[in-house]
């Protein structure tokens, strides 16, 4: 039999609600807030996700890339934050006034090793502004993503931000470490060592080392930051304090890819049940990325959150509503196919009322289970006599009353019934 490939799954009917209902909630967020929507395409040009000296798993290990009759190298991506700035650059949007706020729902594809909250294909509920710099941005991004997980309610959440630094406060952090580093060399993972020239800053949350002393005990980046960097990290406290937003400074988090500088954060779900992949979003700030990318030097900042991991916050919380939706009538057909049983239909669907149609010749018994099984808050039986004086026999299924009504009538009495939920 034919299977889905391994690290993707199908969504199916209840699983597709609670991600219908929690792609609306972001949505509105995104009004609320000011952003607009963007989708770009699922292939990039392998160069929009690789960048000369790329160090993270993400770009060295785990892209799926491929290529069409031997020429152009493509990916499909991994991440939204580098084909959102491909876009930004190529219909020139930081002519528009900044910053330029733009979300996406998008799958993303990482090829990693499968696991609980850890998939090969995944969705991505994530926002970037771009075009500005401002420690105002910076805490309102953190805001948005914490009070949107906490609408959906999940309560069991901690907010862990550090900063980078900026480009000079970072070099020099970054120099600090590979000194202070290269005398333990033999004490680091082998993927550390590797870390040692080129990226030393992903030492310092390797999940194999994380435990030895020599990490520990490394230097933190408070130490190198100018005054202009810890003055932009304090302001954005400052304007997380205002906001009531809990936070824990955590300065060993660097965040897996190599883009960010200044603010960076992620969110993890402190539930007993999350597991190890319970980090339900992170992003920060990239001053470089733009650039590097052939665009102008500007600024942005964003985050992703991984959608799957939301869902499965949100049910350990037990915080989704009941999602589950009935049809307003169930038709039964005791005429075998008249005709005027799907005009019924029609016409109660073009005034609003959701219909489910019993298609072919049944029991009468097993169409009467299937009005059970839908939940349907009306019956509506056809048979020859309804056929014959164009009429419908209509059930409440909460009061059990029935009554004749003829067909014309029919829109009127449901919206009477029903409180209107005509559209046209
Ligand atoms: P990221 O930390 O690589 O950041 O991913 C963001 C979130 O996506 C993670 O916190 C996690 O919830 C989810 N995620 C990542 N990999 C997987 C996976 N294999 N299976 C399920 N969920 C996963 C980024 O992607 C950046 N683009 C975020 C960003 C936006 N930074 C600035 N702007």
């Amino acid at each position: 039999m034919l299977q889905n490939v391994r690290g993707t799954y199908d969504i199916l009917d209840d699983e597709y609600a609670r991600f219908t209902y929690v792609n609306d909630l972001f949505t509105h967020f995104m009004n609320l807030y000011g952003y607009k929507m963007i989708k770009t395409p699922v292939i990039e040009d392998t160069a929009v996700f690789k960048k000369d000296n790329d160090t993270s798993d993400m770009v060295t290990k785990e892209m799926f890339t491929f290529s069409i009759n031997g020429k152009d190298s493509l990916t499909l991506r991994p991440e939204g934050t580098a084909g959102v700035i491909r876009a930004y650059i190529q219909h020139k949007m930081y002519a528009l006034e900044a910053p330029v706020k733009l979300a996406y729902i998008e799958e993303m594809f990482r090829y990693e090793r499968p696991q609980k909250g850890r998939q090969r294909q995944f969705n991505q509920l994530g926002i970037e502004v771009l075009g500005e710099k401002s420690a105002m941005i910076d805490a309102e991004v953190i805001a948005l993503g914490y009070t949107f997980l906490r609408t959906l309610g999940i309560e069991d959440i901690e907010v862990h931000l550090n900063t980078l630094g900026n480009n000079a406060s970072r070099s020099r952090y970054i120099e600090a470490l590979k000194d202070y580093f290269r005398p333990h060399i033999d004490k680091l993972c082998a993927d550390c060592q590797m870390r040692l020239d080129k990226n030393p800053l992903r030492i310092l949350d390797c999940k194999i080392d994380h435990e030895l002393d020599v990490i520990k005990n490394a230097p933190t980046i408070k130490d190198y930051l100018d005054d202009e960097a810890s003055e932009y990290f304090k302001d954005v406290l400052k304007y997380l304090d205002t906001l009531e937003i809990p936070y824990v400074i955590d300065e060993h988090m660097v965040r897996g890819l190599d883009y960010y500088t200044d603010t960076v954060f992620e969110v993890m779900n402190t539930n007993k049940e999350a597991g190890s992949q319970s980090t339900i979003f992170g992003g920060g700030r990239y001053d470089n990325l733009v650039a590097e990318m052939g665009g102008p030097a500007m600024s942005g900042i964003g985050f992703a959150i991984g959608e799957e991991r939301l869902i499965m916050a949100v049910e350990q919380a037990g915080a989704f509503p009941d999602l589950t939706t009935t049809p307003d009538v169930y038709i039964i057909d005791l005429s075998e196919g008249d005709p005027y049983v799907l005009k019924v239909a029609e016409i109660l669907r073009r005034n609003g009322f959701s219909v489910v149609v019993n298609y072919y010749k049944r029991s009468l018994k097993s169409q009467f289970k299937s009005v059970d099984r839908y939940q349907a808050r009306y019956t509506i039986i056809i048979g020859e006599d309804e056929i014959r004086d164009m009429k419908v026999n209509i059930k409440d299924n909460r009061s059990k009353n029935q009554e004749v009504v003829k067909s014309d009538d029919l829109v009127a009495y449901l919206d009477r019934k029903l409180g209107g939920n005509e559209y046209e």
